[in-house]
Order: C-alpha cells, then structure tokens, then sequence
C-alpha cells in the first residue's frame, strides 16, 4: 500500500493530482502514475531512464555504489563463495538450497542437457560462416516445438520444468554453434562433469579422445556463467517480460531475450571490445581512440565502458578482471597484447575529464573477452556465452511475471504526427 502521496499541478488542469508513491526494500520509491490516464495524461520516457516497469524480488543495483545483489547476497561473495548453478537456484528461488537441494537442483539439471536429435537438422540450414548468435535466436525458438508437455505457462510446475530445460540445453546449443561453424563433429554433453566442464567439453572436445577439462579454466567459466546470470531490468530482460505479458510460451520469450541481447549496446559489447581492442593494436593509438571516443560527431564509443546504471564500477568487472589476471597466469600470458592495451586505456579513461564527468567506468563487457579468447573462444562466440549465462535471469523474471496476476505491456506515445485529414482523390 502507498505510505506517501505525490502531488502534482499541471496548468490548465484546476485539480491537484495526487499520486501514490510507493517504497521498496531498497533503492528509490517511485510514484505510481497511473491515475493520470483518467486525467488525459501519460508520462514520457524514453529509454525508461526513469520508470519502473514492474516489482520484483529477484535482483537489486545500486548504481551509485556499484552494488549488485541477487536474493540480497552480494555478487563478490557469491562470485568468491558460490557457483553459476547455485545462484541459478536462488534466481529461481529466492533462497540458496541446501546441500540436498542443490544435489536434487544440479542432477536434475544434468538429466536435460541433451537436445531432441531433430533439432541438429536446423544447424545444416546455415552457412558454416552464420553469426551464432543467429543461430541461436533460431534453435532456441524452435525448442518450443518440441516441449508441448510444459508449455502452460499459468502452471508452476511447467514453469518449473522449462526453467530445468532451458538452463540444461543452453551450453549445448552454444556449444553446437561453435562445433557447427568449424566443422567438427557437435559432442554429446557428458554427465561426470560439472556444468562449466561440460561446457569446455562439448566447445573443445573431440569423440577421438577424453577431453580432460582444466580446473583454473573451468573454474573461471563458471565465474563468468555466474557473473552474467542476472542484472535486474535491463534491455533484454525487459524483453522476455514484455513478451511474456503477451502469454507467449517460455522458449519464445527467451528467444526474443536472446535477440535482443545480441545489440551492441548490450550483451554485444563484449565481442565489440576485442574488436575494438584489435583495432587499437598499439598502447600509442590509444589517445587517438579515446578523442574519438569523446567526439559527439563520432559514433565511435569505448566498448565495455558505461552504463545505464551504474554512476560507479559495475562490481562485476572487478570481480572479471581478479579472474581474467587468474586465467592469463595459468596459461602463462600475463603479457597478452590486448590486456596490456586494456588496463593502459581503462587507466587512461579512468583519468580523463570526459569519463570522469559523465561517471562512466568499465562495466562487465570489458575484461570478460579477454578471459574468453585466453580460454580458446571465438570473438563471436561471446555473446552467446553471454545468452547462456542470462538465460537464467530471463527465466527468473518470466516466471516471476506469471507468477501473480500480470496485464500485458503496451506503453503509449507522445504523437507528433500528422492531425486528421481527409482523402483526396
Ligand atoms: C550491458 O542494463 C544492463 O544492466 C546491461 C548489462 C546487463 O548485465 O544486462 O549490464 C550488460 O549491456 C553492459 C553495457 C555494455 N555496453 C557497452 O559497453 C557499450 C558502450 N557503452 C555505451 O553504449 C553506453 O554507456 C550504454 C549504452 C551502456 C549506456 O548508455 P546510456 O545510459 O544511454 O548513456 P548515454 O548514452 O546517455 O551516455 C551519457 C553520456 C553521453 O554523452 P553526452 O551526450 O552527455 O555528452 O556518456 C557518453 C554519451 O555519449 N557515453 C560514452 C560512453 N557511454 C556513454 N562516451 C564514450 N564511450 C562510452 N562507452
């Protein structure tokens, strides 16, 4: 219920409005604007810089301080103390499992892995050369042709069940992406290995011989799995709940999240900063990038630098870069070209008015690339890494949406089109 009241005068209207604002947990109260239509007014937005499209108890951002929780529990701790299909359980949940709920929570998940053998003919439609992204908006669409058992959305236990499949069958369809486009056989997933080894598996193994996962690496997979989960309403997520609010079936709505994901702005930002890392090729070239960077001429931004959110750093990236320093020792290239010019610029930026005034920092896009191609992964297969690891959270806020009574999103317009005129013959 609202404790407090905004009051709004708007000239030409002799009433005051009021309007009932409403507190959450944490973060800012908002005012619900509803009672405006019945006064002939909308609120504009664009880019709902400003709006609250829903409530939720899933995730919480604190911009300003750079905090991100999941269930109330902060990333850095889960990042040090959990694991991706653990805080895939309290993204679902809203609580951690216990040890036999977490043993229930990943068997179950390793009885899904596989894929319905029909499904590999939608592969040999696309070029060897396809984007996987595109791809995967395709096969993970299809998935709902063949799952008609779970697909009432209004029933838990279905949504339940496309929540198990979906977080299953992501790495393999990833996975099979990648093994399409090089020409190699795709591999079945293996259940002696844990999610993130599975992973590595069906990505780098081959059927000539056991594919023996490394620990530091799978390790710093799953890290990144974990990191990517979930960010509150952010542009793809807001996706899949609009696309839910239509009654679309699950495989659907996570299709569109996947869409949408795949934008430069967004989950595409991490294969655009190792191009744009290439590109720069030298520590001399980057003042050139970084003016161009700030030339509002230029359309040219700093990949994995800002945020609609975050005024600080985006906790994540800290966490990605301890991991990224991690991997690149492992594999003994702690002076890998790319690193050195993405520490030089981030450390240059990080000083620089521009960045400075407009609080933009590094946000999770920036270092996780650089784990990745250290790992062995195509550039163009980041944002599928990305997908896989958020289909969780695209999940988590569809089903949280059908959960209680919903209305289906159709926001309106400021029209600045034509009045009303007539046909002339
Ligand atoms: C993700 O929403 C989420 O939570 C997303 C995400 C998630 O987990 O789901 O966190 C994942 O998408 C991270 C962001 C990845 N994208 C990039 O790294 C691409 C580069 N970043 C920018 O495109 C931009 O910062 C956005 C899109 C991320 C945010 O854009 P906003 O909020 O619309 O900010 P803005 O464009 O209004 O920028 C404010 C000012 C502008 O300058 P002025 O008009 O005030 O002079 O900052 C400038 C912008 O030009 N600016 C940048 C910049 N980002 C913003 N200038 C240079 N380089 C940049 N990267």
């Amino acid at each position: 219920m609202a404790d407090k009241k905004a009051r709004l005068t708007v000239d030409g209207l002799d009433d005051v409005i009021e309007l009932p604002v409403y507190s959450g947990t944490e973060g800012p109260d908002v005012i619900d604007v509803r009672p405006l239509t019945g006064q002939g007014l909308f609120t504009y937005d664009p880019g709902f810089v400003s709006t609250a499209a829903c409530e939720s108890k899933i995730t919480y951002i604190d911009g300003g301080k750079g905090v991100l929780l999941h269930g109330g529990y902060p990333i850095e701790q889960l990042a040090e103390n959990s694991d991706y299909l653990e805080v895939c359980y309290l993204l679902l949940n809203g609580e951690l499992p216990t040890p036999e709920q977490k043993e229930e929570f990943v068997s179950t998940v390793k009885r899904h892995t596989m894929i319905h053998e029909q499904m590999n003919h939608f592969f040999n439609g696309f070029r060897r050369d396809a984007h996987p992204m595109a791809i995967m908006v395709a096969v993970v669409g299809a998935l709902s042709a063949f799952y008609h058992d779970s697909l009432d959305i209004d029933n838990a236990h279905h949504r339940e069940v496309c929540a198990y499949r979906l977080i299953a069958k992501m790495p393999t369809l990833a996975a099979m992406c990648y093994k399409y486009s090089i020409g190699m056989p795709f591999q079945y997933p293996r259940n002696d290995l844990n999610y993130a080894e599975n992973f590595l598996h069906m990505m780098f193994g081959n059927p000539c011989e056991e594919y023996k996962p490394n620990p530091v690496l799978a390790k710093a997979m799953d890290k990144i799995f974990l990191l990517h989960a979930d960010h509150e309403q952010n542009a793809s997520t807001s996706t899949v709940r609009l696309a839910g609010s239509s009654g679309a079936n699950p495989f659907a709505c996570i299709a569109s999240g996947v869409a949408a994901l795949w934008g430069p702005a967004h989950g595409g930002a991490n294969e655009a900063v190792l191009t744009m890392l290439e590109e720069i090729g030298d520590e001399a070239n980057i003042p050139d990038f970084i003016e161009r960077a700030k030339d509002p001429e230029d359309s040219f931004r700093l990949m994995g630098f800002g945020h609609r959110v975050y005024r600080n750093f985006d906790p994540r990236a800290k966490v990605m870069k301890q991991t990224c320093d991690e991997v690149l020792a492992e594999l003994g290239i702690e002076n890998d070209p790319m690193l050195k010019i993405a520490k030089r610029l981030e450390q240059i930026a990080l000083e620089d008015e521009y960045f400075v005034k407009r609080k933009l920092y590094p946000n999770v896009d920036f270092y996780s690339g650089i784990i990745l191609k250290a790992i062995g992964i195509p550039t163009n297969m980041f944002t599928v890494i990305f997908a896989l690891s958020r289909t969780i959270g695209w999940i988590s806020h569809w089903s949280e949406f059908h959960s209680s009574p919903n209305k289906i999103g159709r926001p309106r317009q400021l029209y600045t089109g034509p009045s009303k005129r007539d046909y002339k013959k």
